[in-house]
């Protein structure tokens, strides 16, 4: 692993330790192939939660970037954004960036693009729809020099927000259409106040920060007008 990467979980050991439960990590690890079943089993029998987490740590640390990337990505699926967040400045020295290709075919570059824009898992029972998919990827190539949309329409529930979360599924796409990372937002029926809080969201996701202010806009126009701005600011044109 790199020293840095490893130096980042050494700093922030019992931290995490004190925090995460090991069962649900090891689950996305084990399924990354980064951990075996055996070094699952060392983990559980730990008496303790702590001792659990922090027996993880150690097999982690005796590991390469893969493990430490699929542990973030881990951190991320699970809901502990600040703790993933703790390991983030690990990103400056690519590790995140390497084009190694797990067994699925995603590299963990696209993992964690991914998982940190929220962008939701394939389905456990999962039919790849090739053309469509290749279609909208090849639209989205078309805007890669200028602003616009890419429309997915059809039918309640005939798999649209599958299909879009599918086509970003990939190395390529990723690098070349969205450098600056994805945001995935679903807003369906909202009424006001729901629109406003998934403005605010927004708003906080974009000014991570802070930068731009200290507290969320406090109705639609305030926020319609700081997301206009954030985003000129994070993607001049
Ligand atoms: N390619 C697929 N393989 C397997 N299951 C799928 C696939 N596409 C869709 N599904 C199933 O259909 C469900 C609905 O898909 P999805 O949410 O993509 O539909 P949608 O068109 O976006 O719906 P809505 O109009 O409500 O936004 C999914 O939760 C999943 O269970
Ligand atoms: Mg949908």
């Amino acid at each position: 692993m790199d020293e840095r990467a490893k130096s980042l979980l050494l700093q922030n050991r019992a931290v995490l330790a004190k925090d995460i439960r090991s069962s649900y990590i090891m689950d996305h690890m084990i399924s990354d192939e980064v951990i075996t079943p055996h070094e699952e089993e060392t983990v559980k029998n730990k008496a303790t939660q702590l001792d659990r987490a922090d027996q993880l740590i150690k097999i982690i640390l005796g590991k390469d970037n893969r493990a430490f990337v699929s542990f973030y990505n881990a951190l991320l699926h699970e809901g502990y954004k600040d703790l993933a967040a703790l390991l983030k400045e690990a990103s400056s020295i690519d590790i995140f960036g390497s084009g190694k290709v797990s067994s699925n075919g995603i590299t963990s570059y696209v993992k964690t693009a991914l998982c940190e824009g929220g962008v939701p898992q394939r389905p456990v029972v999962f039919v790849s729809r090739k053309k469509l998919i290749k279609d909208i990827q090849d639209s989205l190539y078309r805007l890669m020099n200028e602003s616009g949309w890419v429309t997915v329409y059809g039918m309640a529930g005939c798999g649209k927000s599958v299909l879009a979360a599918e086509a970003l599924r990939d190395h390529s796409i990723l690098k070349d259409c969205f450098p600056g990372g994805v945001h995935w937002l679903s807003v369906g029926k909202q009424d006001k106040a729901g629109l406003l809080m998934k403005l605010q969201n927004l708003c906080t996701r974009l000014d991570q920060d802070c930068k731009y202010s200290q507290r969320p806009p406090l109705n639609i126009e305030e926020a319609r007008d700081r997301l206009r701005k954030l985003i000129m600011r994070s993607y001049p044109r």
